[in-house]
């Protein structure tokens, strides 16, 4: 048994202070940086800003901001605050729905409670109950999609299956054990012999600096390739699979995740490479049947893209010329017909309406 996943938090309660605690993943992979959430402001500024990024974390950090407005009440318990900082705090970043769950869960909690220290306890109580939910979601995730590695395994007698991934859909976006991570830290757990190609996800490299770091912390091996690099090594036998997250899916199996993940799946179907997509629950937006039509994407900052992430704004760290405008969209939408299946904390399916009510009934 190797020691990989399942041991890292990018998000915790510090009991003792009753307070918040993150790693501020900017600073990764050279510093580890710990940032307290103190407001409804330094919430929001964490989540726009990416101190804390990835789909199921972004809800969790939602959750705990409800806890946080409660703490900073002055307004002893009048409704309106509350749903407006829970308002406020949906607002910050637009395409992981799990932000608007976990921030609605948490507030329906809230205001089930009548008296301030209950309503107090009970935001506490939810977003720490979403933290673990997503922990156990994880887990599962790992034990049904290692299966798939397994098989792959089980056909190269021996030889390392290369696995492609994008953006970081790890420990540091979900917890524990990630999602498109914890069947491939399962796979390491059992001896099987893995590699991972990383695409390095620009403009902020997520998976050059989040999901190398994470990977090189468990020894799994992997190796960080340029975005554009996932077809041609496709073309010439060295991907097995991809294994990609998403920050919302639809009930008929199309996923928004981040940008370049239409592209490897145009790739991979290419190729007939299997392109499995790994999501709790907690992503499904179970009011949107249509996801390239309906699924709002996020557009951010083309500084960006401008400027070498990290670094100073100056000229040096300019990578086109000054005048030339640029678009930041973050995310894409891959379109079910795309993807072979979801990797589900209840299972394996195809990215189809039916098979995912089956899984999930009466959720539509
Ligand atoms: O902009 P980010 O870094 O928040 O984007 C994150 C992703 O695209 C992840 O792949 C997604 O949230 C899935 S995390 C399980």
């Amino acid at each position: 048994m190797k020691d990989a996943g399942g041991t890292f938090r990018p998000i915790w309660m510090d009991h003792q202070a009753d307070v918040v605690k993150v790693i501020d993943q900017r600073a990764l992979p050279h510093e580890q940086v710990v940032m307290e959430l103190n407001s409804v402001d330094q919430v929001i500024f964490a989540i726009r800003e990416m101190v804390v990024r990835g789909a199921p974390l972004i809800g969790v950090t939602g959750a705990y901001g409800i806890f946080i407005a409660l703490k900073n009440d002055k307004y002893n318990g009048e409704q309106t605050y509350i749903k407006n900082e829970a308002e406020k705090i949906i607002n910050a970043r637009p395409t992981a729905v799990n932000l608007s769950w976990g921030v609605n869960r948490t507030l329906g909690a809230v205001l089930s409670e009548q008296d301030p220290a209950r309503r107090l306890d009970a935001a506490r109580r939810v977003a720490g109950e979403i933290a673990e939910e997503e922990v156990d979601n994880s887990k599962k995730i790992g034990q049904h999609g290692v299966k798939l590695i397994e098989e792959i395994a089980r056909k190269k007698s021996g030889k390392p299956v290369n696995i492609l991934t994008h953006c970081n859909a790890g420990s540091l976006a979900c917890i524990e054990y990630g999602t498109a991570t914890a069947p491939i830290y399962a796979a390491w757990e059992m001896g099987i012999d893995v590699h991972v190609w990383v695409d390095e996800t620009r403009p902020l490299n997520q998976g050059a600096r989040l999901t190398a770091w994470e990977l090189g912390k468990y020894g799994v091996p992997h190796t960080v390739i340029a975005d554009n690099a996932g077809g041609h090594l496709m073309q010439h036998n060295m991907v097995d699979m991809v294994i990609v997250g998403t920050d919302r899916s639809t009930y008929t199996g199309d996923v928004a995740n981040k940008i370049g993940t239409y592209l490897k799946a145009l790739a991979a179907k290419d190729n007939n490479i299997p392109f499995y997509v790994a999501l709790p629950s907690s992503t499904f937006d179970w009011t949107i049947r249509d996801g390239v039509a309906d699924i709002p994407i996020e557009v951010r900052d083309p500084d960006e893209m401008r400027y070498i992430p990290g670094a100073v704004k100056s000229r040096d760290n300019l990578l086109m010329p000054e005048k030339s405008p640029a678009a930041n969209y973050a995310f894409d939408v891959t379109p079910a017909r795309l993807v072979t299946a979801f990797i589900t904390e209840r299972g394996v399916c195809a990215a189809s309406e039916s098979e995912v009510k089956r899984l999930f009934p009466g959720k539509v």
